[in-house]
C-alpha cells in the first residue's frame, strides 16, 4: 500500500537510473503510484522500455532512455531528452548499480575499479548531472546505498566499499547543495528479491558455497522473514523525494526488514 497520496508527486518528473528492472522498476511503480512523472534511464533500452509499458501502458507519465552512469555526456543527453518530453526535471535517484562476488585476496585492480567507478561514481555523476539539470531551482535527490555499505559482508569488499562511499558522498552533498535547495537522501537496503540478489546466489553456486536457489531463498531478513520487495523500497523513495521530507537530510536509512540495527 502506498504511503504517499496519490498527488504527492503530482508535476514533478523523475529521473530514475537502473529503472530497467529490479528495484529501479520498483521506484518507478512508487513515484507513479504517487502521481509523478518518470524517466527511465538504463543500459539496457529495450528492458527500460518494457517496464515503462507495464507500469505505464498508455505511456504518457514514463520515457525510457539510454544512459550509462559511468559517462557524464549520456546522463546530460537523458536529461536534454527527459526535459524535451516533460519540460523539467525535479528529482533525481541513482539507483543503477552492480556487484561481483568473490574473496577479497581474489580482488583484481580492474574489478576493484569497475565496481567503485558504477557504484561510486556513477552516482556521484548522476548526481552533478542532477545539480546541473536542477539550474539553481532547487531539487531532490536519492542515492541507492545498500546496508553493505554499513556491515561489510563476506565476499564482496568492493561493494561493500563502494556503498560506503555512496552513504558519506549522500552527507557531503547534503551538507554542500543544501544552500541550492537540493535535499540528498540515501537509503541502505537489504535482501531485495531482484535479478541482482539471484545473481548474487548463482556466483555463491559457481564459488561453490551451495545451491543457488537455497542460497536465494535463505537470504531474508530473520524478522520480516520475507524478502523486501522493490516497491517497498520504491515507496520509501519516493517519500524521500517528496515535500514531506524536506527536514529528513544526508540520512541513509535502512530498508531491510530489521536486518541492520544501525
Ligand atoms: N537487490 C538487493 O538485495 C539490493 C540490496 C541493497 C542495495 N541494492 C542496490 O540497489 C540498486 C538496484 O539493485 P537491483 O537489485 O535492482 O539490481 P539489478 O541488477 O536487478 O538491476 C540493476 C539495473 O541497473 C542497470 N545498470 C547497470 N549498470 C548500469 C550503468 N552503468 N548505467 C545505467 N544502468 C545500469 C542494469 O541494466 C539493471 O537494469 C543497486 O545499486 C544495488 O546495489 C540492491
Amino acid at each position: 500500500m502506498s504511503i504517499l497520496s496519490e498527488t504527492a508527486l503530482a508535476g514533478r518528473t523523475i529521473a530514475v537510473t537502473g529503472a530497467a528492472r529490479g528495484i529501479g522498476a520498483g521506484i518507478t511503480q512508487a513515484i507513479l503510484e504517487a502521481g509523478g512523472h518518470v524517466a527511465l534511464l538504463d543500459l539496457d533500452a529495450n528492458a527500460a522500455a518494457e517496464t515503462a509499458k507495464r507500469l505505464d501502458p498508455d505511456g504518457g507519465r514514463t520515457v525510457a532512455i539510454t544512459a550509462d552512469v559511468t559517462d557524464p555526456a549520456s546522463l546530460d543527453a537523458a536529461v536534454a531528452a527527459t526535459i524535451e518530453r516533460f519540460g523539467a526535471l525535479h528529482g533525481w535517484v541513482n539507483n543503477a548499480g552492480i556487484v561481483r562476488m568473490g574473496p577479497a585476496a581474489a580482488i583484481t585492480p580492474e574489478g576493484w575499479d569497475f565496481e567503485l567507478r558504477v557504484n561510486a561514481g556513477g552516482v556521484m555523476l548522476g548526481a552533478q548531472a542532477a545539480w546541473r539539470a536542477f539550474a539553481g531551482r532547487g531539487g531532490a535527490i536519492v542515492n541507492i546505498a545498500s546496508n553493505a555499505g554499513k556491515v561489510g559482508f563476506g565476499n564482496m569488499a568492493a561493494y561493500n566499499a563502494s556503498k560506503a562511499a555512496v552513504i558519506n558522498l549522500t552527507r557531503s552533498l547534503a551538507g554542500e547543495w543544501a544552500a541550492d535547495g537540493i535535499n540528498v537522501n540515501a537509503v541502505c537496503p537489504g535482501s531485495v528479491a531482484t535479478p541482482m540478489l539471484r545473481e548474487v546466489a548463482a556466483e555463491l553456486e559457481r564459488d561453490g558455497l551451495g545451491d543457488a536457489a537455497t542460497l536465494f531463498a535463505g537470504m531474508v531478513p530473520a524478522q520480516l522473514k520475507r524478502h523486501v520487495e522493490p516497491v517497498e523500497v520504491g515507496r520509501v523513495v519516493a517519500f524521500l523525494l517528496s515535500d514531506a521530507a524536506v527536514i529528513i537530510r544526508g540520512q541513509s536509512i535502512n530498508i531491510d526488514g530489521g536486518e541492520t540495527p544501525y
